[in-house]
Protein backbone atom coordinates (compact mmCIF):
# COMPACT_ATOMS: atom_id res chain seq x y z
CA UNK A 1 0.00 0.00 0.00
CA UNK A 2 1.18 3.78 -0.93
CA UNK A 3 0.18 5.98 1.31
CA UNK A 4 0.41 9.86 0.41
CA UNK A 5 -0.06 12.22 4.51
CA UNK A 6 -1.08 15.90 3.32
CA UNK A 7 0.24 18.44 5.41
CA UNK A 8 0.72 22.04 5.25
CA UNK A 9 -2.10 24.06 3.17
CA UNK A 10 -2.77 27.59 3.05
CA UNK A 11 -4.69 27.12 6.71
CA UNK A 12 -4.19 29.30 9.70
CA UNK A 13 -2.70 25.91 11.09
CA UNK A 14 -0.21 25.46 8.31
CA UNK A 15 2.50 25.21 11.24
CA UNK A 16 0.61 22.83 13.45
CA UNK A 17 -0.23 20.87 10.15
CA UNK A 18 3.06 20.20 9.21
CA UNK A 19 3.70 19.08 12.53
CA UNK A 20 1.05 16.28 12.58
CA UNK A 21 2.04 15.36 8.92
CA UNK A 22 5.29 14.59 9.97
CA UNK A 23 4.34 12.46 12.91
CA UNK A 24 2.02 10.22 10.96
CA UNK A 25 4.65 10.05 7.94
CA UNK A 26 7.25 8.57 10.35
CA UNK A 27 4.80 7.13 12.70
CA UNK A 28 3.27 5.21 9.30
CA UNK A 29 7.53 4.74 8.04
CA UNK A 30 8.13 2.81 11.30
CA UNK A 31 5.68 0.46 11.35
CA UNK A 32 7.19 -0.50 7.03
CA UNK A 33 4.17 1.62 5.40
CA UNK A 34 5.48 3.08 2.39
CA UNK A 35 5.41 6.79 2.70
CA UNK A 36 5.47 10.23 0.96
CA UNK A 37 4.87 13.56 2.72
CA UNK A 38 3.08 16.27 0.37
CA UNK A 39 2.70 19.62 0.95
CA UNK A 40 -0.84 20.28 -1.35
CA UNK A 41 -0.29 23.19 -3.72
CA UNK A 42 -1.72 24.69 -6.98
CA UNK A 43 -0.04 21.23 -8.64
CA UNK A 44 -1.61 18.27 -6.44
CA UNK A 45 -3.95 17.47 -9.18
CA UNK A 46 -1.65 16.95 -11.67
CA UNK A 47 0.99 15.34 -8.79
CA UNK A 48 -2.37 12.58 -7.79
CA UNK A 49 -2.62 11.89 -11.29
CA UNK A 50 1.03 10.90 -11.71
CA UNK A 51 1.47 8.95 -8.27
CA UNK A 52 -1.31 7.59 -8.35
CA UNK A 53 -1.54 6.42 -4.29
CA UNK A 54 -3.40 4.15 -2.81
CA UNK A 55 -4.88 6.26 -0.36
CA UNK A 56 -4.45 9.98 1.26
CA UNK A 57 -3.71 10.46 4.89
CA UNK A 58 -4.46 14.27 4.67
CA UNK A 59 -2.92 15.43 8.38
CA UNK A 60 -4.37 19.17 7.16
CA UNK A 61 -6.00 21.27 9.75
CA UNK A 62 -8.09 24.76 9.55
CA UNK A 63 -9.94 24.84 6.10
CA UNK A 64 -9.56 23.20 3.03
CA UNK A 65 -8.64 20.05 5.69
CA UNK A 66 -11.03 20.31 7.65
CA UNK A 67 -13.95 22.29 5.93
CA UNK A 68 -14.27 19.51 3.45
CA UNK A 69 -13.23 21.28 0.68
CA UNK A 70 -9.86 18.94 -0.04
CA UNK A 71 -11.86 15.69 0.97
CA UNK A 72 -14.88 16.85 -1.96
CA UNK A 73 -11.89 17.23 -4.32
CA UNK A 74 -10.57 13.63 -3.13
CA UNK A 75 -13.66 12.61 -3.55
CA UNK A 76 -14.57 13.80 -7.05
CA UNK A 77 -11.12 12.47 -8.24
CA UNK A 78 -11.69 8.88 -6.08
CA UNK A 79 -8.81 8.88 -4.26
CA UNK A 80 -9.85 7.05 -1.16
CA UNK A 81 -8.60 8.70 2.01
CA UNK A 82 -8.94 8.65 5.72
CA UNK A 83 -11.04 10.59 8.27
CA UNK A 84 -14.53 11.76 7.44
CA UNK A 85 -16.00 12.60 4.25
CA UNK A 86 -16.43 16.18 2.86
CA UNK A 87 -20.19 16.62 3.87
CA UNK A 88 -19.68 15.62 7.56
CA UNK A 89 -16.92 17.40 7.65
CA UNK A 90 -18.64 20.49 6.77
CA UNK A 91 -20.69 20.05 9.62
CA UNK A 92 -18.61 19.44 11.75
CA UNK A 93 -16.26 22.52 10.89
CA UNK A 94 -18.47 25.10 11.27
CA UNK A 95 -18.76 25.56 15.33
CA UNK A 96 -22.24 26.48 15.64
CA UNK A 97 -23.78 23.79 13.34
CA UNK A 98 -21.63 21.17 14.83
CA UNK A 99 -23.27 22.41 18.17
CA UNK A 100 -26.95 22.03 16.93
CA UNK A 101 -26.23 18.78 15.76
CA UNK A 102 -24.95 17.55 19.57
CA UNK A 103 -27.53 19.37 21.09
CA UNK A 104 -30.34 17.45 18.83
CA UNK A 105 -28.15 14.10 19.61
CA UNK A 106 -28.63 14.36 23.38
CA UNK A 107 -25.59 15.68 24.00
CA UNK A 108 -25.76 19.40 25.98
CA UNK A 109 -23.98 22.32 24.57
CA UNK A 110 -22.96 25.75 26.05
CA UNK A 111 -25.74 28.32 25.69
CA UNK A 112 -24.36 30.65 22.72
CA UNK A 113 -24.87 33.19 20.14
CA UNK A 114 -23.91 33.99 16.86
CA UNK A 115 -22.83 37.34 15.06
CA UNK A 116 -21.38 38.05 11.85
CA UNK A 117 -18.97 40.98 11.61
CA UNK A 118 -21.24 43.07 9.14
CA UNK A 119 -23.95 42.55 12.17
CA UNK A 120 -21.41 43.45 15.01
CA UNK A 121 -20.41 46.39 12.58
CA UNK A 122 -23.78 48.04 12.26
CA UNK A 123 -25.04 46.94 15.46
CA UNK A 124 -22.31 48.91 17.18
CA UNK A 125 -20.84 47.60 19.91
CA UNK A 126 -22.52 49.02 22.60
CA UNK A 127 -25.62 47.29 21.76
CA UNK A 128 -24.09 44.18 20.95
CA UNK A 129 -22.74 44.52 24.46
CA UNK A 130 -25.69 44.79 25.95
CA UNK A 131 -28.52 42.47 24.55
CA UNK A 132 -25.08 39.98 25.11
CA UNK A 133 -25.20 40.72 28.51
CA UNK A 134 -28.81 40.15 29.07
CA UNK A 135 -28.87 36.46 27.80
CA UNK A 136 -25.72 34.76 28.19
CA UNK A 137 -24.05 35.63 31.78
CA UNK A 138 -20.57 36.13 32.14
CA UNK A 139 -17.78 34.87 31.59
CA UNK A 140 -18.29 33.85 28.13
CA UNK A 141 -15.80 32.41 25.63
CA UNK A 142 -15.39 34.14 22.41
CA UNK A 143 -14.42 31.92 19.56
CA UNK A 144 -14.51 32.00 15.36
CA UNK A 145 -16.97 30.48 14.47
CA UNK A 146 -15.00 27.88 12.51
CA UNK A 147 -11.23 27.53 13.55
CA UNK A 148 -8.64 25.66 15.14
CA UNK A 149 -5.78 25.56 17.54
CA UNK A 150 -7.78 28.30 19.88
CA UNK A 151 -6.67 30.72 17.09
CA UNK A 152 -8.75 33.93 17.94
CA UNK A 153 -10.30 32.56 21.10
CA UNK A 154 -10.73 34.57 24.09
CA UNK A 155 -12.11 34.12 27.66
CA UNK A 156 -14.18 36.96 28.24
CA UNK A 157 -14.27 37.45 32.17
CA UNK A 158 -15.05 41.27 32.27
CA UNK A 159 -18.24 42.53 29.60
CA UNK A 160 -15.80 45.59 28.51
CA UNK A 161 -13.39 43.35 27.01
CA UNK A 162 -15.91 41.67 24.66
CA UNK A 163 -15.59 44.07 21.53
CA UNK A 164 -12.38 43.68 21.35
CA UNK A 165 -12.48 39.60 21.96
CA UNK A 166 -14.68 39.88 18.96
CA UNK A 167 -12.64 41.51 16.22
CA UNK A 168 -10.27 39.18 17.26
CA UNK A 169 -12.39 36.46 16.60
CA UNK A 170 -13.50 38.36 12.88
CA UNK A 171 -9.47 37.69 11.88
CA UNK A 172 -10.36 34.62 11.32
CA UNK A 173 -13.78 34.04 10.50
CA UNK A 174 -16.82 36.30 9.21
CA UNK A 175 -18.77 34.62 12.10
CA UNK A 176 -18.16 34.97 15.83
CA UNK A 177 -19.12 32.57 18.54
CA UNK A 178 -20.22 33.71 21.65
CA UNK A 179 -20.58 30.71 23.92
CA UNK A 180 -21.17 30.80 27.91
CA UNK A 181 -18.01 29.39 29.66
CA UNK A 182 -18.94 25.96 31.58
CA UNK A 183 -17.01 25.52 34.88
CA UNK A 184 -15.74 22.81 35.50
CA UNK A 185 -13.09 19.87 33.69
CA UNK A 186 -11.95 20.36 30.31
CA UNK A 187 -11.21 16.86 28.38
CA UNK A 188 -10.63 15.78 25.42
CA UNK A 189 -12.04 12.43 24.01
CA UNK A 190 -10.58 11.32 20.56
CA UNK A 191 -12.83 8.37 18.95
CA UNK A 192 -10.97 5.74 16.40
CA UNK A 193 -13.34 3.19 14.28
CA UNK A 194 -10.88 1.35 12.31
CA UNK A 195 -14.17 -0.41 10.76
CA UNK A 196 -15.95 -2.00 13.73
CA UNK A 197 -17.73 0.96 15.08
CA UNK A 198 -16.50 3.84 16.63
CA UNK A 199 -14.70 4.02 19.92
CA UNK A 200 -13.91 6.08 22.82
CA UNK A 201 -10.11 6.09 23.99
CA UNK A 202 -9.01 7.31 27.61
CA UNK A 203 -10.51 11.06 28.10
CA UNK A 204 -7.43 13.44 28.03
CA UNK A 205 -7.67 16.20 30.95
CA UNK A 206 -6.13 19.78 29.95
CA UNK A 207 -5.02 21.40 32.90
CA UNK A 208 -3.20 24.57 31.48
CA UNK A 209 -0.98 26.16 33.68
CA UNK A 210 -1.81 29.49 32.68
CA UNK A 211 -5.52 28.67 33.27
CA UNK A 212 -6.37 29.07 29.46
CA UNK A 213 -5.90 26.30 26.51
CA UNK A 214 -4.80 29.24 24.17
CA UNK A 215 -2.22 28.56 21.03
CA UNK A 216 0.88 28.49 23.10
CA UNK A 217 -0.26 26.02 25.79
CA UNK A 218 -1.35 23.54 22.59
CA UNK A 219 2.10 23.13 21.22
CA UNK A 220 4.75 24.22 23.87
CA UNK A 221 5.82 21.51 26.25
CA UNK A 222 5.75 21.93 29.74
CA UNK A 223 2.70 25.01 29.27
CA UNK A 224 -0.12 22.24 29.77
CA UNK A 225 -0.02 19.61 32.64
CA UNK A 226 -2.52 16.74 30.75
CA UNK A 227 -4.26 13.62 32.71
CA UNK A 228 -5.08 10.59 30.97
CA UNK A 229 -7.31 9.13 31.99
CA UNK A 230 -8.89 12.04 33.40
CA UNK A 231 -9.40 12.40 37.17
CA UNK A 232 -13.11 11.90 37.03
CA UNK A 233 -15.35 9.18 38.67
CA UNK A 234 -15.56 6.44 36.71
CA UNK A 235 -19.03 7.11 36.06
CA UNK A 236 -18.56 10.35 34.94
CA UNK A 237 -15.90 9.06 32.42
CA UNK A 238 -18.06 6.53 31.08
CA UNK A 239 -20.85 9.02 30.12
CA UNK A 240 -18.35 11.97 29.06
CA UNK A 241 -17.46 9.22 26.30
CA UNK A 242 -20.75 7.93 25.43
CA UNK A 243 -21.82 11.96 24.94
CA UNK A 244 -18.42 12.01 22.27
CA UNK A 245 -19.76 9.00 20.68
CA UNK A 246 -22.95 10.01 20.03
CA UNK A 247 -21.20 13.47 18.87
CA UNK A 248 -19.55 11.52 16.85
CA UNK A 249 -22.20 9.49 15.48
CA UNK A 250 -24.66 12.35 14.70
CA UNK A 251 -22.23 14.38 12.64
CA UNK A 252 -21.06 11.47 10.77
CA UNK A 253 -17.73 11.61 11.01
CA UNK A 254 -15.60 8.84 10.01
CA UNK A 255 -12.45 7.00 11.13
CA UNK A 256 -11.37 9.42 13.64
CA UNK A 257 -12.25 12.39 15.71
CA UNK A 258 -11.66 14.43 18.62
CA UNK A 259 -14.82 15.59 20.58
CA UNK A 260 -13.74 18.21 23.14
CA UNK A 261 -15.81 18.59 26.67
CA UNK A 262 -15.98 20.22 30.06
CA UNK A 263 -17.29 18.07 32.46
CA UNK A 264 -19.37 20.37 34.89
CA UNK A 265 -19.66 20.14 38.66
CA UNK A 266 -22.69 17.86 38.71
CA UNK A 267 -20.58 15.73 36.12
CA UNK A 268 -22.55 16.64 33.03
CA UNK A 269 -20.64 16.87 30.12
CA UNK A 270 -20.75 19.47 27.55
CA UNK A 271 -20.21 19.25 23.99
CA UNK A 272 -17.75 22.12 22.83
CA UNK A 273 -16.52 20.76 19.57
CA UNK A 274 -15.82 17.67 17.42
CA UNK A 275 -12.61 18.24 15.13
CA UNK A 276 -12.64 16.17 12.22
CA UNK A 277 -9.01 16.12 11.76
CA UNK A 278 -7.43 16.49 15.43
CA UNK A 279 -3.85 17.37 15.65
CA UNK A 280 -1.04 14.75 15.63
CA UNK A 281 2.17 16.58 17.14
CA UNK A 282 4.22 15.66 19.89
CA UNK A 283 1.96 17.58 22.43
CA UNK A 284 -1.76 16.49 20.94
CA UNK A 285 -4.32 15.31 22.72
CA UNK A 286 -5.09 12.48 20.45
CA UNK A 287 -1.87 10.60 20.27
CA UNK A 288 -1.29 10.94 23.68
CA UNK A 289 -4.65 9.06 24.35
CA UNK A 290 -3.59 6.74 21.91
CA UNK A 291 -0.08 6.21 23.03
CA UNK A 292 -1.93 5.81 26.78
CA UNK A 293 -4.33 2.82 25.81
CA UNK A 294 -1.27 0.96 24.69
CA UNK A 295 -2.13 1.40 20.62
CA UNK A 296 1.35 2.34 18.55
CA UNK A 297 0.82 5.12 16.38
CA UNK A 298 2.07 3.89 13.00
CA UNK A 299 -0.13 0.47 13.66
CA UNK A 300 -3.34 2.50 14.18
CA UNK A 301 -2.46 4.77 11.58
CA UNK A 302 -1.89 2.23 9.12
CA UNK A 303 -5.25 0.38 10.46
CA UNK A 304 -7.08 3.57 9.36
CA UNK A 305 -5.27 4.06 5.86
CA UNK A 306 -6.78 0.33 5.73
CA UNK A 307 -10.07 1.04 6.70
CA UNK A 308 -10.02 3.93 3.66
CA UNK A 309 -9.02 1.21 1.16
CA UNK A 310 -12.31 -0.75 2.27
N1 LIG B 1 -7.05 22.17 15.52
C1 LIG B 1 -6.02 21.48 16.25
C2 LIG B 1 -5.01 20.92 15.32
C3 LIG B 1 -6.59 20.42 17.12
O1 LIG B 1 -7.78 20.24 17.15
O2 LIG B 1 -5.83 19.72 17.76
MG1 LIG C 1 -10.75 22.53 17.40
Amino acid sequence: TRVVVLAGGISHERDISLRSGRRVADSLAEHGVSVELRDPDANLLQYLRDSRPDVIWPALHGASGEDGALRGLLEFIGIPFVGSRSDAARLAWDKPTAKVIAARAGVPTPKSITLTRDAFRELGASSVLESIADELPIPVVVKPAQGGSAQGVTLVEDIADLPRAMVDAYTYCDVALIEQKIVGTEIAIGIIDTGAGPTALPAVEIEPLSGVYSFEARYNAGETRFYTPARLAQDVTDRAAAAAISAHTALGLRHLSRVDLIVDRAGTPWFLEANVLPGLTETSLLPQALEAAGHDLGWIYSALAQAAIK
